[in-house]
């Protein structure tokens, strides 16, 4: 799969103007916008919940809204993203009391699904969820913050993720978050994401056009 997008994390965005935020990126060229909803126990920061995903559905009704729940439970939560706007929920594994069940609620919603990947978690995981699931996300760094620096593992586990998928014969998306900058976005893509989502190094910038380009740019230049 090597369909590339760009997914700007609104979490390094300017939340004070987050609608003229995501028009921005959005115009700049960005393919999906990533909200990553954080709940302050599964991982300590909070951030945003339904209501405000409700709002960039409204505002943006053709976007492509990415929603990363890095929160306790998700299985109570999930399809409620799907309802309140997100085209795509990603939730984390070890958060959840039946990820399967939740796997089916969100596309039982009308959702696509994706199940997200620590530095420390397992691919096992996936065994027994690939062929209901839309999406992998393999974390870049562990989850509450943004602007931390890539780990280094997450390549060889995209390469052994890129194997896995094969054996099993599962088609899907392959996203990577978290560290994503030009400088790696190269090996990230080589090694089998297709999806590279970034927050400091597109909100970072003053120029978003520049900054999605250079990412765009250093992935697609390699070869697959
Ligand atoms: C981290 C979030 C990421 C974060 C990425 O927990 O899931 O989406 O915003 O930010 P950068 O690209 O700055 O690492
Ligand atoms: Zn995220």
């Amino acid at each position: 799969m090597n369909d590339l997008k760009i997914a700007p994390s609104i979490l390094s965005s300017d939340f004070a103007h987050l609608a003229e935020e995501c028009q921005a990126v959005l115009d700049a060229g960005a393919d999906w916008l990533h909200v990553d909803v954080m709940d302050g126990n599964y991982v300590p920061n909070i951030t945003i919940g339904l209501p405000v995903v409700r709002s960039l559905r409204s505002a943006l009704p053709t976007t492509f809204l990415d929603v990363h729940l890095m929160i306790a439970n998700p299985d109570v939560m999930a399809a409620r993203f799907v309802e309140a706007g997100a085209d795509l929920v990603s939730f984390h594994p070890e958060a959840s009391d039946h990820p399967h069940r939740t796997v089916q609620e969100i596309r039982e919603a009308g959702g696509r699904a994706g199940l997200a990947i620590n530095p420390g978690t397992s691919l096992d995981w996936i065994d027994y969820l690939a062929q209901d699931l839309d999406l992998v996300l393999i974390m870049g760094v562990n989850p509450g913050f943004g602007g931390q620096s890539f780990i280094p593992s997450t390549l060889r586990k995209l390469r052994q993720l890129h194997q896995k998928l094969q054996l099993l014969g599962a088609r899907v998306d392959v996203q990577v978050d978290g560290g994503v900058k030009p400088v790696n976005a190269d090996e990230i893509y080589a090694a089998g994401a297709n999806v590279l989502v970034a927050g400091s190094a597109i909100f970072g910038q003053s120029d978003y056009g520049a900054a999605i380009d250079a990412i765009r740019t250093a992935a697609t230049t390699v070869e697959v």
